[in-house]
């Protein structure tokens, strides 16, 4: 099996992280994944904010349900869209979905664990006025990274029958997964 594929299907969402840091280079490899990813035009409707400083991680930390996996972790990259950039509002999303899948992926690569964090987007303003953030731009997720605790991590699919159609869509498609 190729590596891409390992790194796909291996991938689980990881949210308790060691103490150790994340590197700079680390950093800067899951940046430039992130911004090959895909988007509509090219338009690269991304910016990304690196967030390491303890007193940031705190306020974020009191945006979120989630605030243990916050202040546990080691980096943070909050991901916007720059609506400057937007020619599509729905598939510069989806570009930026893109982008987030890129730097999941390059954490596992790099044996650092990652999760993409949703609930937060409750808060968009207050994590906007944490990051000072202008209001052209919106709050797409954040995502936490460290080196993982190692323990097993499972999770589920439905399986690809229930999910695809053969040529129409009265037909399942019948595969073996
Ligand atoms: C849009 C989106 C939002 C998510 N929000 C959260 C979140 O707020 N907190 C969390 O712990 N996990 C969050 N996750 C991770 C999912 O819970 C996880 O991907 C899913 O349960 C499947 O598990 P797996 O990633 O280990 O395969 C989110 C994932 C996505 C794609």
């Amino acid at each position: 099996m190729s590596t891409t594929i390992e790194t796909i299907l291996n991938r689980r969402s990881v949210r308790e992280y060691t103490d150790e840091p994340v590197s700079e280079k680390d950093i800067n490899t899951i940046l430039d994944c992130a911004r090959w990813a895909p988007s509509g035009l090219n338009n690269q409707p991304w910016k990304f904010i690196v967030i390491q400083d303890e007193n940031t991680i705190n306020n974020l930390a009191q945006c979120t349900h989630y605030s243990s996996i916050v202040l546990g972790s080691k980096v943070l990259i909050a991901v916007y869209l720059d609506n400057a950039e937007m020619y599509h509002h729905d598939k510069d999303v989806m570009a930026i979905g893109a982008s987030i899948q890129n730097i999941l992926l390059t954490c596992v690569e790099l044996g650092l664990g990652s999760v993409w964090l949703g609930e937060i987007l409750k808060q968009a303003e207050k994590v906007n006025s944490v990051l000072e953030v202008p209001e052209s731009y919106e709050f797409m997720a954040l995502i936490a990274i460290g080196k993982p605790v190692e323990k097993e991590r499972t999770s589920s699919r439905k399986s690809i029958a229930e999910l695809t159609f053969e040529n129409k869509f009265s037909k399942k498609w019948i595969g073996s997964n």
